[in-house]
C-alpha cells in the first residue's frame, strides 16, 4: 500500500504564535498507486509537504499518515529524490544504488539481483562502474531514480528532479519516468514549477495558493487523459500539443498567475 493523507494540517517555523505560517488547513489523500503532482509559486510550501511525508519534519497542527500511521521520522516505505541529485561522488553508480539496501540489511545476493534489475530497467547498465563526475547530469539524475526505486518503496517523493536539466534531457526524463511508473507504479508526491511536466506525468495536479500554502484547486488529468487517448501518442510533444492538454496547461497556468498577481494587490 501506499496511502498518503494530509488532514487539516499546519505548518508554522519558529514560535506556534508568532512564527511564519508555511501551510494552513492542508487536507488531501492521495490513493495508493496515484501520481499527485504539485505546482506553486515559490515559498508557497511545497517542499515543506514532501518533508512532512519523507519524516523529515512533523507538522505543527494535524496530521499526515501514511496507510493510516501518522510519519514520525523517515522510513523505508518513503524514498526520496531531490533537485541535486546528492549522489556520493567517491562512490561508483552500482554502489551508490547499493546504499539504501546496504542500510535495510537485505542480503548481498538479493542487493545483487535488485541492483542489476534496475540498472537494466533505466539503461544504466553500462555506467555500473562509473563515479558520477563522469556523468551527465541527466545521468546522474537515472542514478538517483534508480536508487530511490530499487528499495521498492510504497512512496516516491520527487522534489523537482528534474529542475537542474536541460529541457532535452528533461523531456528523455519526463518520457522514461512516465515509462518506469507504468511498469512500476508507485504512490508518487512529485514537485514542479513547469505546469507541462505536471499535466504530462500526473494523475491529478494540486494547485497551492502563495503563503500561507492552501490547497487551491485539484485538476483531475487521469481522466482527460483517458478519455482523450493520450497514451495513443508516444512523443511527449504530441501530447502537448492536443487541445485537451493544452486547456488544462492554460487553466492551470491562470491559477498561477492570479497568485503572483495578489502578491501585488
Ligand atoms: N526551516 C525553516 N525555517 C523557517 N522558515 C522556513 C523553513 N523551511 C521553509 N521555510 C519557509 O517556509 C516557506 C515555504 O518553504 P518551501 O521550501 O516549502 O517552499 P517551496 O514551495 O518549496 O518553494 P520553492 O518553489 O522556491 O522551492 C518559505 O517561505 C520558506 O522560507
Ligand atoms: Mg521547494
Amino acid at each position: 500500500m501506499g496511502v498518503i493523507q494530509f488532514k487539516n494540517v499546519g505548518k508554522v517555523f519558529g514560535p506556534k504564535e508568532s512564527g511564519f505560517v508555511a501551510l494552513k488547513d492542508i487536507n488531501l489523500e492521495i490513493a495508493d498507486k496515484e501520481f499527485v503532482a504539485i505546482v506553486g509559486p515559490s515559498g508557497c510550501g511545497k517542499t515543506t509537504c514532501l518533508r512532512l511525508v519523507a519524516g523529515f519534519d512533523n507538522p505543527t497542527d494535524g496530521a499526515v499518515m501514511v496507510d493510516g500511521t501518522p510519519i514520525k521520522r523517515p522510513g523505508p516505505n518513503r524514498a526520496v529524490v531531490f533537485q541535486q541529485f546528492a549522489l556520493f561522488p567517491w562512490k561508483s553508480v552500482y554502489d551508490n544504488i547499493d546504499i539504501g539496501l546496504r542500510n535495510l540489511n537485505v542480503p548481498k545476493a538479493e542487493r545483487q539481483s535488485r541492483i542489476a534489475a534496475i540498472l537494466n530497467l533505466m539503461n544504466l547498465e553500462p555506467y555500473a562502474e562509473h563515479f558520477p563526475h563522469q556523468l551527465s547530469g541527466g545521468m546522474q539524475q537515472r542514478v538517483a531514480i534508480a536508487r530511490a526505486y530499487v528499495l521498492d518503496p510504497d512512496v516516491l517523493l520527487m522534489d523537482e528532479p528534474f529542475g537542474a536539466l536541460d529541457a532535452q534531457t528533461r523531456v528523455v526524463m519526463q518520457e522514461e519516468l512516465v515509462r518506469l511508473a507504468r511498469k512500476n507504479p508507485r504512490t508518487v508526491l512529485f514537485i514542479t514549477h513547469a505546469v507541462e511536466e505536471a499535466v504530462y506525468l500526473a494523475d491529478r495536479v494540486v494547485i497551492m495558493t502563495r503563503a500561507p500554502g492552501r490547497i487551491k484547486e485539484v485538476l483531475d488529468i487521469a481522466s482527460i487523459r483517458k478519455a482523450e487517448d493520450w497514451d495513443s501518442h508516444e512523443k511527449i510533444e504530441d501530447v502537448m500539443d492536443l487541445e485537451s492538454f493544452v486547456h488544462l496547461r492554460t487553466q492551470i497556468w491562470r491559477s498561477l498567475r492570479e497568485e503572483k498577481a495578489d502578491q501585488h494587490a
